[in-house]
């Protein structure tokens, strides 16, 4: 039972705190925990529990490698050990650190619509102030302003992907870097992760009967070693109305971005 480990604070006979050999890099809200969380079901992976921001937080970058590898759980020699930092895809910084630390890394990304990515943005963000009881602003009159799109809207540029991809391209080869639908593991889990299997070389072992659809979440929750669990409450709320001309705005806006990111990754999505 790998979670007995993670618990423990004295070291397992045999294991050890490994650097990441693979890093779930983003989007933020693409779904990076839920494929974290579905990944750990996994025998041959281990993860760590919270967000580092190693890459991209130059507060934690300067306390170095030692520090980086001190926040992994410890893990067999046939284990892969991952973490997850949303923040490192659209991070100016984190794709050069990355390299740096190790150029053959292979690297996840989890993308969804990129309008649905700006209102999940947007909906985590308006949770997060109605709990600290700061202001809240409508949807529509953040990404209006003055009657045109406000594309300095930090979440419609998150949203850029082209524009963050470019980056990563420079330094790492395409094929190390594999690309989770995120629409499609909200939907259909199981084909999107045995494809991340493939990618990291794993045996297949993640299986249908490791999810159940839950009903009042509307979403799919893990069984796993015996338990069984869904994801937080923040995770997959109710999204806002949004008025239909401010999504075509989006839509339009977006669509030129998404057809480079296509040509990127030589691969096409079914977004807007
Ligand atoms: P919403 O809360 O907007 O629906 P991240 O973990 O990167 O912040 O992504 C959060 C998103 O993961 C959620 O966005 C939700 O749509 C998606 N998601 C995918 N699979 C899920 C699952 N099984 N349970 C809950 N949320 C899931």
């Amino acid at each position: 039972n790998k979670s007995e480990h993670y618990s423990a604070q004295v070291r397992p006979p045999g294991t050890s705190r490994q650097i990441p050999q693979t890093i779930i890099i983003g989007v933020r809200k693409g779904g990076t925990r839920a494929l974290l969380e579905m990944l750990d079901i996994h025998p041959n992976i281990v993860v760590a529990a919270t967000e580092v921001h190693f890459f991209d937080w130059d507060e934690n970058y300067v306390k170095g490698i030692d520090w980086y590898r001190s926040l992994m759980p410890f893990s067999y020699g046939n284990q892969i050990t991952i973490e997850k930092t949303p923040g490192y895809f659209t991070s100016p910084q984190a794709p050069e650190r990355i390299h740096d630390m190790n150029s053959s890394i292979k690297l996840l990304l989890i993308l969804r619509d990129p309008t649905e990515r700006v209102v999940s943005d947007y909906t985590q963000v308006y949770y997060n102030r109605v709990e600290s009881h700061k202001p809240v602003q409508l949807f529509e009159d953040i990404v209006i302003k003055n009657g045109a799109l406000n594309t300095k809207y930090k979440a419609i540029q998150r949203s850029l992907y082209d524009v963050h991809m470019e980056k990563w391209l420079k330094l790492f080869n395409l094929d190390q870097i594999h690309i989770v639908d995120g629409n499609t593991l909200i939907k259909d889990p199981l084909p999107e992760l045995q494809k991340v299997e493939k990618f990291l070389n794993l045996p297949s072992r993640i299986m249908s009967s490791n999810f159940y659809f839950n009903q009042t979440k509307g979403f799919y929750c893990i069984r796993s070693d015996g338990r069984e669990r869904c994801l937080h409450e923040s995770k997959g709320r109710p999204h806002p109305v949004v008025n239909n001309t401010v999504l075509e705005q989006l839509y339009s806006y977006f669509r030129e971005h998404n057809a480079k990111f296509y040509r990127m990754v030589n691969h096409s999505f079914d977004w807007h």
